[in-house]
């Protein structure tokens, strides 16, 4: 039998040379499959259980069982340490590989049309102003001919900011008229000297403002004419989501104050714009329509290709004489214009862009794109 033992512990004594000097897990295969596989080499020490007398057979057969155990053993730490290193591995930082590109983003679609919009106004001799969004109801109704009795006016159709009364009651307004009979409406201050801060009112009704149009006033109370402004920003109305409406969008206003300013200049100026942006095959059409601080007033539709109807882009009009009053500047000799278009519907109509909830959701996807 000591043949046979001698044999084992020649086999044992080659595994653990051999296995110290495995390092991948390739090689750990080979190891497992030519010692401890099926057809391996401890399999084969079973053999020599054959060849001894039968009462040899028990102590041998221990032999060859702690023989598959120390190599076995030997097995699982070798696969053990490996599978440590090439966890340390994973970890560490390799200073030779090349660094990863920085994911950039990009200006929102919005933006890159207020900025297309303001570059072509400019080329048509036009500057840029702009106000607050937290306005006061002088400058985003009063001003603007907007009378307390007018629908506009109604807390249900505006976002007041909180501790406010909201319009539609005469202290709550944060100024009085004095004297009367010189304004169309009883409503409206005839001039801004006569807008005298009430005394007790303390904390007048703020609101995000509803329209850029108040920016003209804010224009017009510290420019004088001639004026040639466009005014790019955002506004709030509690208006019900769809296709085409938002609670919050942007509007692009222009106002051009000067003398002998007509009609037929805030035609050719809007047409002009909608054929430089659009293309010159663009259908558009002027609608008559109302608004308090405009006289004539009209609303500008463009043609949808790809909805096949009209979309209207916004309200223009002349600058109501009230309008000027209310900012010290006389209508006798001046006249003016002015114009507000939805931003959002500008960018949906040039690029193609079916659903105005796109511009908001933030999907990547769409971000993207542009
Ligand atoms: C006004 O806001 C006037 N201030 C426009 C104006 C300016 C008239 C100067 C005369 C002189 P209107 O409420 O129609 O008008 O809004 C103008 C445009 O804003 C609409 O035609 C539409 O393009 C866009 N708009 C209005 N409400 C929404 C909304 N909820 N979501 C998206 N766009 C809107």
């Amino acid at each position: 039998m000591a043949e046979e033992l001698k044999q084992i512990d020649a086999l044992v004594e080659a595994a653990l040379a051999e296995i110290a000097t495995v390092s991948n897990s390739d090689e750990l295969e080979k190891f497992r499959i030519k010692y401890l596989g099926t057809k391996g080499a401890v399999k084969d020490l079973m053999a020599l259980l054959g060849k001894v007398p039968r009462e040899q057979k028990p102590v041998l057969g221990q032999r060859v069982n702690a023989a598959k155990e120390q190599i076995t053993a030997a097995f699982e730490a070798r696969r053990e340490s490996l599978s440590n290193r090439q966890a340390a591995a994973s970890d560490a930082v390799d200073v030779t590989e090349p660094g990863r590109p920085l994911q950039l983003g990009n200006r929102h679609l919005l933006m890159k049309v207020v900025d297309e919009l303001t570059e072509l106004f400019g080329r048509m001799g036009f500057s840029i102003a702009s106000g607050p969004e937290v306005e006061d109801e002088f400058h985003n109704f009063i001003a603007l001919n907007i009378p307390e009795s007018h629908p506009a006016r109604d807390p249900l159709d505006n976002f007041y900011l909180t501790g406010n009364a909201g319009s539609g009651k005469r202290e709550g307004s944060g100024f009085r008229v004095q004297g009367s009979g010189n304004t169309e409406s009883a409503d409206v201050p005839s001039s801004p000297s006569s807008l005298i801060p009430e005394p007790r009112t303390l904390n007048p009704p703020r609101l995000l403002r509803t329209q850029t149009s108040t920016v003209q006033i804010r224009v017009m109370e510290t420019q004088k004419p001639p004026i040639r402004v466009v005014i790019p920003g955002r506004v709030y109305r509690p208006d019900t989501t769809d296709q085409t409406h938002l609670p919050m969008f942007h509007q692009l206003e222009a106002l051009v104050v000067d003398r002998d300013v007509t009609m037929v200049d805030l035609k050719s100026t809007i047409t002009q714009f909608v054929h430089a942006y659009f293309g010159p095959q663009t259908k558009m059409r002027f609608r008559p329509s109302f608004f308090p601080f405009t006289e004539p007033s009209a609303e500008v539709d463009i043609w949808f290709e790809d909805r096949n109807k009209w979309i209207e882009l916004g309200g223009c009009g002349m600058v109501h004489p009230n309008v000027f009053k209310n900012v010290g500047i006389d209508p006798e000799t001046h006249t003016g214009w002015a114009f507000g278009l939805g931003i959002e519907r500008i960018a949906m109509r040039k690029y193609g862009i079916g659903d105005i909830r796109y511009f908001v959701e933030n999907d990547i996807r769409f971000l993207r794109q542009f």
